[in-house]
């Protein structure tokens, strides 16, 4: 089998959905490899609220996660969610995280999950989405310049916080 052949097949594997209550165990997985990457230790409580948020339908944080379907595994997490804005009357979708598991990446599994937010700021009538990634982070731009464009803006943080 060709390189092509078998990313197709493995792209083919990947499903994105929403988060369901079964997921935790691997939701929290997931969470855990990402503080690593983001070189953070957040307390726990951080990610049982996030959890019951993502299930809470009045708050409107949401979480979706890829699975592979050959092995039944999640692979990969976005989280984004919906506030009010001065430039327009609805509201816009800021993704807040975005990870996919090391042995997972370069499959197309973080182009899906951006799809997927995609997909979700369309069907809830906000289809602005947009998210701030660190300037050194090339191996995420790489991706993100496919699917969105790099605006000229720059973050700024109340000190201590
Ligand atoms: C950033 C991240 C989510 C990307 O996920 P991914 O599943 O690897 O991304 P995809 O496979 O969907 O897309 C990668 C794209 O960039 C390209 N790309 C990525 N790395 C590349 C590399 N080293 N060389 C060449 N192209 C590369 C791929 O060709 C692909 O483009 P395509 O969709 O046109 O084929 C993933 O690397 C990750 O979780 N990193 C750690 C956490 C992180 O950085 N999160 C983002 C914080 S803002």
């Amino acid at each position: 089998m060709s390189n092509k052949e078998f990313e197709k097949m493995t792209s083919d594997r990947i499903v994105v959905r929403a988060i369901e209550p079964k997921d935790e165990d691997a939701w929290h997985k997931l969470w855990k490899e990402y503080q690593g990457f983001q070189k953070t230790d957040m307390p726990l409580e951080v990610a049982t609220t996030n959890f019951a948020r993502f299930l809470d339908p009045t708050v409107k944080l949401w979480g979706a996660l890829a699975f592979d379907t050959e092995t039944g595994n999640a692979i990969g997490f976005a989280h984004y969610l919906s506030h009010l804005t001065s430039w327009h009357v609805e509201e816009v979708i800021y993704m807040n995280d975005l990870y996919v598991t090391e042995h997972a990446r370069i499959k197309g599994v973080g182009r899906k999950l951006i799809e997927f937010v995609y997909k979700r700021a369309d069907e809830l009538g906000t289809p602005a989405v947009y998210w701030v990634t660190d300037h050194y982070n090339h191996r995420a731009q790489l991706l993100y310049t496919k699917v969105a464009y790099k605006t000229d803006k720059v973050l700024y943080k109340r000190t201590g916080y």
